[in-house]
């Protein structure tokens, strides 16, 4: 059984004082949860107030991204070290906007993954087509070129401590999420990949969340995929109270 993961990507949005309360109101809307893990992922500057505010509860914290060196002359950047002190269990690499907007190859993604791991942190690696590349019928074609370029070259045993983010990028901050089925079917391609890659029993044991305008009112459809374990949620976990209604999917199953 692959325990769920539900994440939270708040990407550029909260101040200290807002990261704060988000906390006093998440942590008693969620207390009892223990069917999933939970991970929120504020911005750098937030990581701290974060860790502190999230002290003694069920939800762990993470980062948005991380760079690849441990320490040295990188204006601007943070390393996996550091997040590590500062409280962070997990980390989110590749994103589709920092591939799109920072320039990030598979190549940034694989040396980020690694440095990840080696500071004993969860990666969460996101992968996904664009949408005119699923219009001209390449997605998988695409998922295959990431997963080779970013995640096959890692040994076995790093590659267990990764789970991954299927977001398809026409679905992220749209309100167009991919219908179960969907997302159903790229896991699914994604999961033959990391068994010719790895064997049938990392691919069994491996946490492919699907990311992409998921919300409340879509997450018990999206959770009712067997491929799917868990999600990487933006804009609905900027609300207390909707992360809350997310990660509760499963109460009031029909
Ligand atoms: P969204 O973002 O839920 O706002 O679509 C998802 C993501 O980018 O991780």
């Amino acid at each position: 059984m692959r325990k769920p993961v539900i994440a939270g990507n708040w990407k550029m949005y909260k101040t200290v004082r807002e990261t704060k309360a988000f906390f006093t109101k998440l942590a008693p809307l969620v207390a009892g949860a223990e069917h999933a893990e939970m991970v929120v992922c504020p911005p750098f500057v937030n990581v701290a107030i974060a860790v502190e505010s999230a002290k003694s509860t069920n939800i762990e914290i993470g980062a948005q991204d991380v760079f690849w060196v441990k320490e040295g002359a990188y204006t601007g950047e943070i390393s996996a070290p550091m997040l590590s002190a500062a409280g962070c269990r997990w980390v989110i690499v590749g994103h589709s906007e920092r591939r799109r907007y920072f320039g990030e190859t598979e190549e940034a993604v694989f040396k980020k993954t690694v440095a990840a791991l080696d500071a004993g942190l969860k990666p969460i690696v996101c992968v996904g087509e664009r949408l005119e590349q699923r219009e001209s019928g390449a997605t998988e074609a695409v998922l295959a070129e990431q997963f080779a370029g970013g995640l096959a070259p890692l040994t076995p045993e790093q590659f267990v401590r990764v789970s991954i983010a299927y977001e398809p990028v026409w679905a992220i901050g749209t309100g167009k999420t991919a219908t179960p089925g969907t997302a159903a079917q790229a896991h699914g391609f994604l999961r033959s990949r990391i068994r010719d890659r790895f064997g049938a029993q990392v691919a069994g044991a491996c946490r492919i969340l699907y990311g992409g305008s998921v919300k409340p009112d879509n997450i018990k459809a999206l959770m009712a995929q067997p491929e799917l374990d868990g999600a990487l949620v933006g804009g609905a976990s900027l609300d207390p109270a909707s992360f809350a209604a997310i990660v509760s999917y499963p109460v009031g199953a029909t």
